[in-house]
Order: C-alpha cells, then structure tokens, then sequence
C-alpha cells in the first residue's frame, strides 16, 4: 500500500467537517458551528507546525467566536423559550478552560510535544462535536417550529 496515501486519508479523516446532518434548525447558529469546526481545523494545524504567532491569532480568533456564539445562542434559547441554565454554566467552564489552554501553549512557547498537540487538539475537536451534536441538538425540535433565518433582537 502507498504510504503516502494512508497519511493524506489519516490526516483528512481526522479533520472536523461540519455537514447539514449537525444542522440545529437555525441559519446563525449553524453558520457559527461551522466556523468553529474550520477554526478548530486551523488551531489544530497551528499546533502541530508550532507556529507559535499563528497558535494565539487563531486562538484568539477561535476564542472570540465561541463567545459570539454563547451569546447568540442564548439569546435564541431565551427567544424561543427553552431553557438554558445548564449551557450557562457549560459555557463558562469551558471558556474557562480554553483559556487556561492558551496560557499554558504560551508559556511552553512552541515546545509543545506531539503528544500534547494530540492532547490539545482532541480536547477542542471533541468538545466543538459534542457540544454541537448532543448540547445544541436538543433545540433542534423547537428551533424547527420557527423559520430557518428566525433571528431575535440583539444578535450578532
Ligand atoms: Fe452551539
């Protein structure tokens, strides 16, 4: 078999690729669900090359959307009446723990080992999946009683 093959089928195979089967029923909050598979897609490139400025751009980046997305989809929750107390705190904690990620690849300063790029990567990959195919799925059957564009007042 050619090796070359099995590495290029290994590396897209592990890439995070959001499909209309992850959609939640709402144009805002599936279009930020898919920018945060891309951005976790290039956190996770950033990572392995350890190109340490583009690491904490990205971050950053990834960071900023995450948030944005809380928000909107609080507000959409509390739109359409679903609550959302658990997310709340959901959100926090793991606000709270990509920042702790980001301190600690700074202070290793690009001499993270493959191991703890694996380790960072699959922490990120596995959250971004289940926080859209389990937490975010369960609004899915109220969010289909509403237009797909519904937007609430204040979103971003
Ligand atoms: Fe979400």
């Amino acid at each position: 078999m050619n090796r070359n093959w099995y590495r290029l089928k290994h590396t897209e195979t592990t890439k995070l690729v959001w499909s209309k089967s992850m959609s939640v029923g709402n144009r805002i909050i599936d279009a930020e669900h898919e920018k945060i598979f891309f951005l976790v897609n290039k956190v996770e490139h950033a990572i392995r090359a350890k190109e340490t400025d583009a690491v904490f751009r990205i971050f950053a980046q990834f960071e900023e959307t995450v948030a944005t997305h809380f928000n909107n989809q609080a507000r959409i929750a509390e739109a359409i009446d679903h609550p959302f107390e658990e997310h709340h705190q959901e959100h926090q904690y793991v606000l709270s723990e990509f920042q702790a990620i980001k301190t600690e690849l700074l202070s290793q300063n690009g001499k993270w080992s493959e191991s703890a790029a694996e380790y960072y990567y699959c922490f990120l990959s596995e959250w971004a999946t289940t926080h859209i195919c389990m937490d975010d799925m369960k609004l899915k059957a109220k969010l289909e009683t509403y237009p797909y564009d519904f937007i609430p007042p204040g979103t971003h």
